[in-house]
């Protein structure tokens, strides 16, 4: 059995998704600066991976496994873009000579990676690799590493210590000068070209990092205008923005942005290194497959899956319900099999209940709640119903004498990597016969269609006629009930165009129809500008989106086709608004096509986001983005994004704002899966039409808290309206790393002050000592 704790579900529920440095994204970048950035280095450098890994062309990957192959690049890539958001610690982009702690800090974070992974948390892992690779890429572009090899007429490659197990760099002297003044720095990048002095390895100084700071005028600066290190030490104003980065194609960013194109080649080759040596070596081929996503988790999770139905038959018979021990009525019993959550209604306590009331909505996978089919308290089978049809799962109501088949029935319905085609809920209408028209495409294989409270139902293929199901002869293998639940496997489209459904259901419905195929809605995120002065950037903002507002969206839609557009829609299936002005960003094309824009106005009720068009064989398709969206009145202002140092105590100010037009009661909680919360302000806080306060909530992550990207969660519920969840992304950083260790486990050791020997080394093809 799979028990997790009920504030521990939301590690699963964020799949989520941010300097100067290579930009961190493109859509983030400041004042629009052009360039790599880091979320692309790390997805190029991934994909020229998959062949050498795992003996494949690209092409030779099936819908599941490029599904979770791009997820896991993608979840790897904003983790990267995240450490950004630091500015103040220099050893995360190797600013100021911070070679000893960025060197110890890629060497931990690899470390960690291989642990997490060990423990079969593969998605800490991502989240690890991705801050490391951040730092590791920075490397190329904030030191002189690139003008090094160029003036002594050497190859381009990376720098055979940094990111290696084993090695360890040592900077120069605080008083070895590394830069000249530029001549006056202009607007045109004009007058550092030849600043730096090749006297050894450095990299650039930057201001507002404290342990890092500019010991003299003779060491060389980040650069750029936002650094106010290119005019201490009195030099004047005129030299405002020198520096040696190579962050991007912008002028006003990056004085050595003629060689942005060369770092960035070179970072692309480093970080297909570090993820070779550091993290694939150092794992088995399964292991490996489940971490870049090749894979889907299996093993543990059949095993848990049939765990938990064991515990499922205990809870279905009545009797048996005084054995649990009150401890356990604390937790929340799920089983994380796929990507798909099953929640075991009858074991979760109020609390438990009303976090997972509030999280639902940001589960990016489908949660199914199955419970006992019989009469219960409707306030709660209401709300667990809630839960499934906004994840696009169902609650599957089961007799007790109905357990035989069960097992396998969870099994069918929970398919890795399939996307969904179309997602639907809801009581039924006055004759209880209900009818779904939906695009079968040739991209899609294993086509799956479930439903839960229904008796009875029928497929009608593209020209009307009977789709031929037939329960009673067929083996068990195609279709499968379970009570009111019913599961259909159609295996391949041999037929396509718009099919038609047509169901009995006595109570409340849900329907999802979805297939394994390349061409797939990756992601839909409202998003927000966020992060620190200076350094802001759109991030995915999880709240609920206010009604009557146009929200600004990102989106990203894997596989080939040939016109497509965004389309709003209740859940029972009827359009609301078509999004005509989110539109593709033809200035970013290499990670599935990215689509930007603003939405019309938020609707006042719930709604599911559909991409339909034509794919490039002529034919109609249908995506749907799984979750619902529940417009709210009630705003949650956070800063969005933080991070912190293990051991250090932040306080964050959210701001409720009451944009209903009645007096309401908000009750308030604060929750996170690494308990660093350690206080809040209120409870609850009381909120006339159009007012706001304030809650404060005290942070504090332990010792024992995981580093790397942890959520905060604040729930505003009112006591008439329905409120609002806020989420707020906080990186938690190692404390500085314990050098002393090792340094003395070094075997190599690379002297700022030699580089010029070591390149030597590298042309006569001896890179390490
Ligand atoms: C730099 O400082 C070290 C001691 O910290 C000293 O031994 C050395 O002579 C100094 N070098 C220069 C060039 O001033
Ligand atoms: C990256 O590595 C490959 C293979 O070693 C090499 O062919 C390529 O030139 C390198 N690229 C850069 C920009 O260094
Ligand atoms: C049902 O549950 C709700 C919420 O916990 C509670 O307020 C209500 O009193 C319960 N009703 C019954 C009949 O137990
Ligand atoms: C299970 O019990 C219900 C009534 O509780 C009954 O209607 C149904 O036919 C039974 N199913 C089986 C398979 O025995
Ligand atoms: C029942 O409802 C369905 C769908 O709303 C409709 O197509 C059908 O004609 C209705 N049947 C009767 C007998 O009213
Ligand atoms: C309708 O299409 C299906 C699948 O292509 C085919 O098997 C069936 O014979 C067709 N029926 C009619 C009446 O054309
Ligand atoms: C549907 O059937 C096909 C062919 O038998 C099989 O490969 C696939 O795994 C099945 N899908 C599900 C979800 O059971
Ligand atoms: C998209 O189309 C190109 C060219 O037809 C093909 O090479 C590629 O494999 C297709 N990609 C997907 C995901 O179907
Ligand atoms: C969306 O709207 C905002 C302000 O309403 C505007 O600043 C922004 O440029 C728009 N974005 C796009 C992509 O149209
Ligand atoms: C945070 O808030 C707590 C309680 O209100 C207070 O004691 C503490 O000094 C604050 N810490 C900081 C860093 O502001
Ligand atoms: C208050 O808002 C609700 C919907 O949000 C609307 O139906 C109602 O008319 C509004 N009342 C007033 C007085 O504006
Ligand atoms: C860290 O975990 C250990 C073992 O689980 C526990 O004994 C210790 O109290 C924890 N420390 C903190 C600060 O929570
Ligand atoms: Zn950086």
């Amino acid at each position: 059995m799979h028990f997790i704790r009920v504030h521990l579900l939301f590690l699963q529920f964020f799949l989520i998704r941010e300097s100067v440095g290579f930009i961190p994204q493109k859509w983030k970048s400041l004042y629009g600066a052009l360039g790599v950035s880091h979320e692309e280095q790390t997805e190029i450098a991934i994909k020229q991976l998959w062949t050498p890994w795992f003996g494949l062309n690209n092409d030779q990957f099936t819908a599941a496994e490029l599904y979770g192959m791009n997820n896991a690049i993608e979840e790897i890539a904003s983790a990267n873009a995240n450490v950004d958001n630091d500015q103040t610690d220099g050893s995360l982009h190797f600013d100021g000579e911070s070679f000893i702690q960025a060197q110890a800090r890629l060497l931990d974070l690899a470390q960690q990676a291989i642990q997490l992974t060990k423990q079969q948390s593969y998605s800490g892992a991502r989240k690890s690799i991705g801050q490391a690779l951040h730092t590791l890429q920075d490397f190329y572009s904030h030191s002189n590493w690139i003008e090094l090899l160029v003036a002594h007429g050497a190859e381009l490659v990376p720098h055979p210590g940094v990111g290696v197990s084993g090695a360890m760099l040592h900077p120069l002297l605080w008083n070895v000068s590394t830069c000249n003044q530029c001549d006056t720095f202009r607007k045109d990048c004009g007058g550092c070209e030849n600043n730096l002095l090749m006297n050894g390895l450095t990299t650039g100084y930057y201001s507002g990092e404290p342990d890092y700071q500019k010991p003299q005028a003779g060491k060389c600066s980040h650069g750029g205008q936002l650094d106010g290190s290119s005019t201490e030490f009195g030099v004047g104003i005129t030299k405002r923005g020198q520096g040696i980065n190579k962050d991007s194609t912008s002028c006003l960013l990056s004085p050595h942005r003629d060689m942005h194109h060369d770092a960035v080649g070179v970072s692309i080759n480093a970080t297909m290194i570090y993820l070779t040596d550091e993290i694939f070596k150092q794992l088995t081929t399964d292991e490996v497959k489940i971490l870049f996503g090749v894979q889907a988790k299996k093993g543990a999770t059949g095993m848990s899956l049939k765990a938990l139905w064991g515990t499922v038959k205990d809870i279905v018979k009545l009797h048996k319900r005084q054995d649990f021990e009150p401890v356990q009525k604390l937790r929340a019993a799920s089983a994380e099999h796929h990507t798909h959550t099953f929640i075991m209604a009858d074991d979760i306590h109020d609390h438990g209940r009303t976090l997972l009331q509030a999280a639902a909505p940001h589960k990016i996978h489908p949660i199914h709640i199955v419970g006992r089919d019989i009469p219960t308290n409707n306030t709660h089978e209401q709300i667990w119903r809630d839960i499934a049809k906004c994840t696009g799962g169902h609650l599957l109501k089961v007799c007790e004498n109905d357990t035989s088949a069960a097992s396998e029935f969870l099994e069918m319905i929970s398919p890795p990597g399939h996307v969904e085609v179309l997602s639907v809920a809801g009581a039924t209408n006055g004759n209880g016969t209900m009818e779904f028209s939906f695009p079968l495409d040739s991209s899609l294989e294993s086509v799956l269609i479930t439903a839960s409270g229904i008796s009875t139902f029928d497929l009608f293929f593209p020209n009307g006629s009977r789709y031929p199901v037939e329960p009673s002869e067929d083996k068990g293998t195609h279709v499968k009930r379970l009570a009111a639940n019913v599961a259909f496997n159609m295996t391949s489209v041999t037929t396509t165009g718009i099919y038609r459904i047509a169901f009995n259901s006595v109570t409340d419905y849900s329907l999802s129809v979805s297939g394994q195929s390349k061409l797939y809605l990756s992601s839909f995120n409202f998003v927000e500008l966020a992060g620190r002065p200076g350094h802001e950037g759109r991030f995915s903002i999880l709240d609920s989106p206010l009604s009557g507002e146009r929200k600004e969206v990102e989106a990203i839609v894997h596989g080939n086709f040939t016109s497509g557009k965004f389309e709003f829609r209740t859940k029972d299936d009827m359009p609301l608004a078509e999004q005509d002005s989110i539109k593709i960003d033809d200035y970013c094309k290499h990670h599935g096509t990215r689509f930007q824009g603003n939405t019309t106005e938020i609707p006042a009720s719930d709604f599911m986001v559909y991409f339909k068009g034509i794919n490039h064989k002529g034919e109609p398709f249908q995506r749907a983005r799984l979750y619902m969206v529940s417009p709210t009145r009630v705003q949650i202002n956070m800063p969005r994004i933080i991070s912190l140092k293990v051991g250090q105590t932040e306080n964050v100010t959210v701001e409720i704002v009451n944009r209903n037009n009645i007096t309401d009661t908000f009750d308030l909680f604060a929750v996170d899966s690494e308990n660093i919360v350690k206080a809040v302000s209120a409870s609850s806080i009381l909120l006339d039409a159009g007012a706001s306060g304030n809650l404060a909530i005290q942070l504090q992550p332990t010792v024992n808290a995981t580093i790397g990207v942890n959520h905060l969660v604040v729930s505003a519920k009112g006591k008439k309206t329905s409120g609002n969840v806020g989420v707020q992304t906080i990186m938690i950083e190692p404390e500085q790393a314990p050098i002393a260790v090792k340094i003395a486990s070094t075997v190599n050791h690379y002297f700022a002050s030699e580089a010029a020997s070591l390149i030597k080394r590298l042309k006569k093809g001896q890179g390490k000592l």
